[in-house]
């Protein structure tokens, strides 16, 4: 009996390690719990609830959230005397509920912004400095009001062009370059705990990361507190190469900032804009070769799509240190934007989940990624 008790206990010791060693997570949130937090950018129907099925698959899977719409200017500040918190207030108070990691986005961009903003009220364009003083005004009021709630800004967006020049937008043109550098110093007057964050589209490519690059070093040598570099991440199943990945995170993790996926999806259906653009201004007329799965997605490009997604994950795992965070863009296909992106009625299919909310193949490569090997 003696001699029994030990060996007992080393059965049900092992058969435990070996129990927890083969229960792999479940949800997205649990699997990479270490690496980085796992978000999704979430609609208004989702954040109020009405969409109970997609409000449901977020709190189970995901542990940060980023607004899709609801706090853009031309939907939080419509009008100039117009604030219209109540979304905003509903999408932050479901952040909280659930512990998340609360994104704001976005602060300084030059689409879904108003006319009025660069305008006196006679239409005509305003100078340099009562631009500066709306600019001022609006990032104080909206992240002043979220002060502490939520973590982290996306405080310019998109300033840059595909060859690293800076976007010829009405900030730029009214206030000069230092509007990049002004926008993130009324950010951390406003909250200073906030991380702030330059986010932007194709900076894979070399000559657009040089850009960005030499943007960050250039607000890090005059002490502006940029703390995370955004890759929005709106990619394809070809670009970029995990090359191109690879050289990305590195390149902005020696700068000593925090690398932030920040609108991941990757579009399977045939390319008509310029390879690598998130450019809203796109927009394609609609014509069947380019909707090729209206009736559904073919096994061989979803089985493309979890390699691709295991792909990516591996690289961001690699590089732990850096990734923060990964955020898709949107959760299940059916409310992505790329529906309507830069062709409008295509049936697109970039996600993690279909459309009825059931967990993709790509679902299940991402989870094996963090799984111990
Ligand atoms: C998109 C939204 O998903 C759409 O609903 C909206 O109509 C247009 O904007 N880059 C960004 C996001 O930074 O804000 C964009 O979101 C997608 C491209």
């Amino acid at each position: 009996m003696t001699t029994q008790l030990p060996s007992i206990f080393l059965m049900v010791l092992v058969a435990s390690v070996f129990a927890t060693r083969t229960e792999a997570p479940t949800t997205l949130k649990d699997a990479f719990q270490g690496s980085f937090v796992i978000g999704a950018a979430v609609n208004a129907a989702q954040f109020t609830g009405q969409d109970a099925r997609g409000a449901g698959i977020i709190k189970a899977q995901f542990n940060s959230v980023t607004p899709e719409n609801a706090l853009k200017w031309e939907n939080i500040h419509p009008l100039p005397d117009t604030y219209a918190f109540d979304l905003p207030d509903q999408y932050v108070a479901f952040g909280e509920q659930n512990h998340m990691f609360i994104v704001g986005h976005n602060l300084v961009w030059h689409n879904q912004v108003p006319d009025w903003v660069f305008r006196d009220k006679h239409g005509k364009l305003l100078t340099r400095d009562p631009l500066l003083k709306r600019m001022r005004d609006n990032v104080r009021t909206v992240v002043r009001r979220y002060k502490g709630r939520i973590k982290s800004w996306d405080v310019v967006n998109e300033a840059l062009n595909e060859d690293g020049t800076l976007r010829q937008s009405l900030w730029l043109k009214i206030i000069g370059e230092d509007y990049i550098a002004k926008a993130f110093q009324f950010a951390h007057e406003a909250d200073p705990q906030a991380e702030l964050t330059y986010n932007d589209y194709s900076i894979e490519n070399e000559p657009k990361r040089n850009g960005a690059i030499a943007l960050i070093k250039n607000l890090q040598a005059q002490g502006i507190p940029v703390t995370s570099v955004g890759v929005q991440s709106h990619i394809s199943l070809t670009w970029p190469s995990i090359d191109q990945e690879e050289a990305t995170t590195s390149a902005f993790a020696k700068l000593g900032v925090k690398v932030v996926i920040s609108e991941l999806d990757i579009d399977v259906l045939p390319r008509t804009a310029k390879q690598g653009t998130a450019d809203l201004d796109t927009n394609i007329k609609l014509d069947p070769k380019l909707n090729p799965y209206a009736d559904g997605l073919p096994d061989s490009v979803q089985q493309a799509l979890a390699k691709r997604y295991a792909e990516l994950f591996a690289v961001y795992l690699k590089h732990r240190d850096a990734v923060t965070r990964v955020t898709f863009w949107g959760v299940t296909d059916g409310d992505s934007w790329l529906n309507n992106w830069p062709v409008k009625g295509r049936t697109s299919y970039p996600l993690l989940f279909d459309r009825t909310g059931q967990p993709k193949a790509a679902f299940q490569a991402v989870l094996q990624t963090a799984a111990p090997h």
